[in-house]
């Protein structure tokens, strides 16, 4: 039982006549400082119904209040201080998480029901930025944090491999590119040939209808058009895939836009059905007046389809496939006012199951205060901060523990984990400027440091042999590790927070708070000294490691033993 719920009870016993046990929970706070005690009850709201000054109505509850599951009970003023019992309460918990492992904290609100979650979603021909490393990162989180409440996660790559730029790089590669050179650097060459069509177009116009000439003829199967478009989509993926591997991201689906090519009309036909199609100077569009929204442009003149219209056929798709209970679009805040969009024009269309829809935004990443755009080819490259991370790893780790045991793939966990963690400790719709040397900082509030902490709870654990039992009675009454246990305490609270907020962030504090906290009490505690706590000290550990471990899992880390 939490400590709110025990004092509530014990101070509801004694104000039966006149209180709820549902509004003295309400009532309970937590107290700022440890000397205030754990939980604290303020009389202010009895001194109506008592007609007594809030005092000494305090004083009386206290006399009154059945006090054997507190250390003791302080009255100080209006307010009744409760001490929990450190010994009671620390057993519980301890003996709670050796039961559950990696389990303590998993609920059950998602009844097993799929929420696919729309994350990564890069563009083909283009690197991965920054940006897109974000929605992977928070998305695969979020899947985690999803599936420990109980929800079956599906993670959809929505890969961006349709629409007029194919057309335009068509073009580019004809007038202008090598088959070779696409080989030996795909995505390298694939954007040089985008961004050189651009600055031609600049010049000369008629490119930007070439372009869309190109296009129709991929949309209308046409062989040679189908062919390129193929070849540049597999040897993106390709390319993508290393840096999913580094990331060790798997995907369930990728089905990106080019999928929805076919499915389509039905939306078309759904929306004349429904007489919900306009038309406005020759292009459809669907009012979304009612929302407060700008039109929904469907169809273009020429009878190019667009994002939109590929997201609504892709939202249907994915009702049907999956029957999902809430429906994720892990995507840049940028683009909010699509989604609003697409939520009103599938509401529009009766699908009430739009409202399960829910865009997770997330800030943007700047680079010395500047959007990063890749029409210029002004771009991050994703692999090289990976592999700078790696290498500074790598020498710090020659530097601190030089016969470590497999270096290298410690140095890609600790390498990889600091890009991840950096990313996901704060919360997702920060804005931040991107600099490489903030990123693959080992010290501070980072994923290392968690790491690390990991490894050194692991190796107490290894020098004392310890082995948990759940049937063995740990029990700790000193205030450095209480300050533990508590923490421990809110765990599972902690989990739902961050599952019904979709923030990551949540967990990586709650991560560098523990990894804080355990560091102190290390730092002021001879956990192997030979005493009777000796063991329920170990068990701490033990369970500090459990919930690290746990942390770093649910955020997409990997917790290495040693390092
Ligand atoms: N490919 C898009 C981009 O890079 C993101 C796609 C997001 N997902 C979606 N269903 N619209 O901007």
């Amino acid at each position: 039982m939490k400590n709110k719920e025990v004092v509530a009870k014990a101070v509801f016993d004694v104000v039966k006549d006149d209180l709820t046990l549902e509004q003295v929970e309400r009532l309970l706070e937590n107290p700022k400082s440890a000397a205030h005690g754990d939980v604290a009850f303020p009389a202010f709201s009895l001194a109506k119904i008592y007609r007594k000054a809030p005092q000494q109505i305090a004083s009386e509850l206290a006399e009154k209040i059945d006090d054997t599951s507190f250390e003791k009970i302080e009255v100080v003023g209006p307010y009744l201080n409760f001490f929990m019992n450190k010994k009671q309460v620390s057993q519980e918990v301890l003996s709670t998480v050796i039961d559950q492992g990696e389990h303590y904290g998993d609920f059950n609100l998602g009844n097993d029901n799929n929420v696919p979650i729309d994350m990564s979603s890069p563009n083909i021909a283009k690197p991965i930025s920054m940006g897109h490393l974000r929605s992977t990162v928070i998305g695969n989180s979020i899947a985690l944090i999803l599936q420990k409440v109980g929800y079956q996660p599906v993670k959809i790559n929505h890969l961006g491999d349709w629409g007029t730029q194919f057309g335009k790089l068509i073009v580019a590669y004809k007038k202008w590119g090598t088959e070779e050179e696409v080989r030996n650097n795909p995505i390298g060459e694939l954007l040089r040939l985008y961004v050189e069509f651009h600055e031609k177009a600049e010049e000369d116009p008629s490119l930007e209808e070439e372009g869309r000439a190109a296009f129709r003829r991929l949309e209308n199967g046409e062989e040679e058009a189908v062919r390129l478009w193929q070849w540049f989509r597999a040897e993106s993926l390709k390319e993508f895939d290393k840096i999913y591997n580094m990331l060790g991201i798997t995907f369930d689906s990728y089905k990106g836009e080019a999928f929805y090519e076919d499915k389509m009309d039905e939306i078309v036909e759904l929306l004349e059905e429904k007489h919900l199609l306009k038309e406005d100077q020759g292009a459809e569009i669907v009012d979304l007046s009612a929302y407060d929204l700008n039109p929904a442009l469907i169809k273009k003149r020429d009878g190019g389809t667009l994002y939109i219209t590929r997201d609504m056929a892709a939202a249907l798709y994915r009702k049907r496939t999956y029957d999902f209970a809430k429906s994720l679009y892990v995507v840049g805040n940028e683009q909010s006012y699509h989604f609003k969009q697409l939520k009103a024009v599938l509401k529009e269309m009766g699908f009430d199951w739009s409202d399960d829809m829910h865009h997770i935004p997330f800030g943007l990443i700047t680079k010395d205060g500047k959007k990063l755009s890749t029409r210029k080819g002004k771009v991050v490259l994703l692999e090289e901060v990976l592999n700078d991370a790696i290498q500074s790893a790598q020498d710090q780790i020659a530097e601190k523990n030089p016969s470590l045991e497999n270096k290298e793939e410690i140095a890609k966990q600790v390498g990889v984990g600091a890009v991840i963690f950096h990313d996901l400790k704060n919360d997702r719709l920060n804005t931040f400027d991107f600099t490489l040397d903030e990123v693959v900082r080992f010290e501070g509030e980072t994923g290392p440091y968690v790491q690390y902490t990991y490894a050194r709870a692991m190796s107490i654990l290894r020098k004392a042999s310890f082995i948990p039992d759940k049937k063995k009675n740990y029990a700790l009454d000193d205030a450095d590790s209480w300050e533990i246990v508590k923490f421990i305490q809110g765990y599972p609270e902690m989990v739902l927070e961050a599952a019904e907020k979709y923030e990551p962030s949540v967990v990586a504090k709650h991560a560098i708070r523990l990894a804080q906290a355990f560091n102190k009490y290390y730092g002021n505690t001879r956990i192997l000294a030979e005493d009777d706590q000796q063991e329920a000290r170990l068990a701490l550990v033990h369970v500090v490691t459990v919930l690290l471990k746990e942390d770093l899992h649910l955020l997409g880390l990997q917790a290495p033993e040693r390092m």
